[in-house]
């Protein structure tokens, strides 16, 4: 059993807990939140697990062989750096972080503790769905462009409205749309053709100083492909690669739960709905290497996820830059 810690106790915990309990090769054994009542919460319900409220107790902890990071973005960098001191494996939340020269600082760090393995739980490059167009896409000869779009209301731009700055949206947390429901898109386009050529970003900023919603387009030569995506407004547009003919769809570029093909109005099942916690295959994924961590296709994998980490990070970096976006790098505190 892999030997789970958390840190962040809002619902994207629990629902990850959910679904690494369900993989069956996990279990939870501490967590840390800076509320032991918080904490308790997340912990209620799981057996023995230890609630910690000092960060350093927790990352020191030996009942833990990996931490899972679902803190405000602007925090990621410091624990992921903590956590590999402390020779803890470490799966982060989208984005894993914000800036280029933190995710160099961060392989500097995993170099100098080459046993940990460090993942980002972008879930929708994980799930079946995403694999069956991928290796569609791996015999087609050239495509005519995409759509991608992942728009939700975000219950917590109703506080924006009534004036607060929830941490979604305040730009000092690292906020807004590119760098929350944006990272889903961008692991899409990244996983299914690389490093675009060019981009562009096109934001509209809300009151609190960040993103609200926005179009990028990366252009890949001879195709573009445009992402949309939104926190204060919603969408049920599928996402559709374009070829000639055909149109390769899935569903919203966050969520990846099902895909098709279209020919000439006929629709063909590529991949049937994904109804399970869409955590799970990620957390599946990152168990395997976990468990065997010597094996030739899962040391393959974990590189292969590394190298895409990374170019994702450069995309959202650049695209973030065309539009005069910038990420904080540490938590200014008030
Ligand atoms: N994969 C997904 O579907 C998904 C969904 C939602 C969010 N996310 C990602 O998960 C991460 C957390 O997002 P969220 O919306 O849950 O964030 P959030 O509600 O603002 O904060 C998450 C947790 O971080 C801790 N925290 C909050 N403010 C803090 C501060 N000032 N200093 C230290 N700790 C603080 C809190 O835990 P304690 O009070 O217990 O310490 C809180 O429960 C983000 O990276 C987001 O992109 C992913």
């Amino acid at each position: 059993m892999i030997k789970l810690g958390t840190i962040g106790t809002n619902w994207i915990t629990e629902r990850m807990i959910e679904a690494a309990h369900a993989t069956g090769d996990y279990l939870l054994t501490a967590v840390y939140s800076r509320h032991e009542a918080s904490g308790e919460k997340i912990a209620n319900g799981h057996g023995d697990v230890t609630v910690y409220t000092d960060l350093d107790q927790f990352l020191s902890a030996d009942d833990v062989d990996v931490i899972y990071i679902a803190s405000p973005n602007v925090l990621h960098h410091s624990q992921i750096i903590q956590a590999i001191q402390h020779d803890k494996n470490v799966i982060v939340e989208k984005p894993a972080v914000l800036t280029q020269y933190q995710f160099q600082n961060i392989l500097d760090e995993l170099s100098l503790h080459p046993q940990v393995h460090f993942f980002e739980a972008a879930r929708n490059v994980h799930m079946p769905a995403f694999h069956v167009v991928a290796d569609y896409l791996n015999d087609v000869d050239g495509i005519d462009g995409a759509d991608f779009t992942f728009s939700q209301y975000s219950s917590r731009y109703d506080k924006v409205l009534n004036g607060e700055t929830p941490n979604v949206f305040n730009p000092q947390f690292g906020g807004g749309a590119l760098a929350d429901l944006g990272v889903y898109p961008v692991y899409d386009a990244v996983g299914l053709f690389g490093v675009p050529e060019r981009l562009a970003y096109y934001p509209t900023m809300i009151s609190t100083g960040v993103d609200g919603k926005g179009t990028a387009v990366l252009n890949y030569g001879d195709f573009d492909v445009t992402l949309n995506f939104s926190k204060i407004s919603a969408s049920t547009h599928n996402s559709e690669i374009y070829h000639g003919r055909e149109i390769i769809t899935f569903d919203s570029a966050g969520e990846v739960t099902e895909a098709s093909i279209i020919r000439e109005n006929q629709r063909q099942i590529l991949s049937p709905l994904y109804g399970k916690n869409p955590m799970i295959p990620e957390m599946s994924d990152f168990a395997r290497v976990l468990n065997d961590p010597d094996n030739e296709q899962n040391q393959a994998d974990y590189h292969r996820w590394l190298e895409q980490m990374q170019n994702v990070n450069l995309v959202l970096s650049r695209l973030a830059n065309f539009a005069g976006i910038e990420y904080p790098t540490k938590l200014e505190e008030d």
